[in-house]
């Protein structure tokens, strides 16, 4: 089936989609439909070596769906406690993993007992990475509620907290055994998360698959508006994209960096706003996406036109694509390249940016000179 046929049709027929990361004796089951949250617990039962379970989840999921939970595990004779934690990125830091390590220590986790991430990014990784180093490693299991979650965070076994000096900079490579994107959960979420998501989604498109891209650009108001088929395919097809990468190159030697299209800008970003709801994660990868399609553009990779589709559809989306659209003040080109240089990706001090030459023919490069990063800042108009 060519891209564009994967992409054309998509009636919502039939029950949930299953899409397998296929790591070989740690390959897991990606579930996805509406309604799975009510019967997680027969879902989650097979992967279990004991029936006992913790759920880390945040005080807003909670609030909303942790009985749901709760009453579908205990319908399994799953045994269960539950910890929370505030809810944003702010939770992701030292002392709420310390915190939610003693309290899984004080539930009796052990070894062949399961940990439950029920909420969005944040959960997701500082659970995970709970999970990572609980007593060298205990199996977890992804709820993942909100669509930047579902789509991508949920997927590939990063985990971790961040610094001061910079995001995910403490963590670990930690898959989780199943993960279940229940896409009714997307309706409760607020619309400015949803739409920070979905640059997540976009992201696939630009990587690697222009079908997607068409198919979105035609779709995104069906997307938006809560339409169940369209909401499957996306992130069936997000997670499809994500875990063929992931199954290539789980620990990021190479392919796997295409995945962070836009997130050496927007990491600068969050960084510079304090990853304060000024800036949501999403919405400083759209920015970067908007950032490295111009700075291609600016290296003669790309016509110019690209960078302003691209924005184009962002901003239909409701996303941000200019950095005025930014509240408060941003620091100037250099603190920004000397934000940039803390990024992981970084190699003998040289940044890798994800550069590209279209739409779905996105690279990795390793070689981005600091004069060719500060010369495309200091032209961007909004940052004089
Ligand atoms: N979110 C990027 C990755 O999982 O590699």
């Amino acid at each position: 089936m060519s891209a564009m046929n994967t992409h054309s049709n998509t009636t919502a027929s039939g029950g949930p989609r299953e899409v397998i990361v296929d790591l070989g004796a740690r390959s897991y089951p990606i579930v996805i439909g509406p309604g799975l949250l009510e019967r997680a617990g027969s879902l989650i039962a097979g992967h279990l070596r004991r029936p006992k379970t913790a759920i880390v989840t945040d005080e807003n999921v909670a609030a909303l769906h942790l009985e749901t939970l709760v009453s579908t595990l205990e319908r399994e004779g799953i045994d269960t406690s539950a910890i929370k934690v505030p809810a944003g990125e702010q939770s992701k830091c030292f002392t709420e993993l310390a915190r939610v390590s003693d309290a899984l220590l004080e539930a009796g986790i052990e070894r062949s007992d399961t940990i439950i991430a029920f909420g969005g990014g944040v959960v997701g990784d500082l659970a995970g990475f709970a999970a990572a180093i609980l007593r060298r490693g205990v199996n977890f299991i992804q709820i993942p509620t909100s669509l930047l979650a579902q789509v991508d965070s949920s997927v590939g076994g990063k985990t971790g907290i961040d610094m001061s000096s910079g995001k995910n900079l403490i963590g670990a490579f930690h898959q989780p055994v199943l993960v279940i994107a229940d896409t009714g959960l997307l309706n409760t979420l607020p619309e400015r998360e949803f739409r920070a998501g979905y640059a997540e989604v976009v992201k696939y498109g630009l990587i690697n698959d222009a079908a997607f891209y068409d198919w979105l650009d035609t779709n995104w108001r069906a997307i938006a508006c809560g339409d169940t088929a369209a909401r499957m395919h996306v992130v069936e097809s997000s997670c499809r994209a994500k875990a063929a990468i992931v199954a290539a190159d789980e620990r990021e030697h190479g392919q796997r960096a295409l995945l962070n299209l836009g997130h050496t800008f927007g990491h600068a970003f969050e960084a510079a706003t304090g990853y304060s709801d000024r800036l949501l994660h999403g919405e400083a990868v759209a920015l970067g996406m908007v950032l490295a399609h111009g700075f291609s553009a600016h290296l003669g990779l790309c016509a110019q036109e690209l960078t302003g589709r691209v924005a184009a559809h962002l901003e239909k989306a409701g996303l941000p694509v200019r950095l005025d659209q930014i509240n408060g003040h941003l620091p100037p080109p250099t603190e920004l390249l000397n934000i940039m240089r803390q990024d992981k990706k970084t190699e003998a001090g040289k940044l890798t940016f994800i550069l590209t030459r279209g739409v779905g023919e996105a690279f990795v490069a390793k070689d981005v000179g600091d004069d060719d990063v500060l010369a495309y800042l200091n032209q961007v108009p909004e940052l004089q």
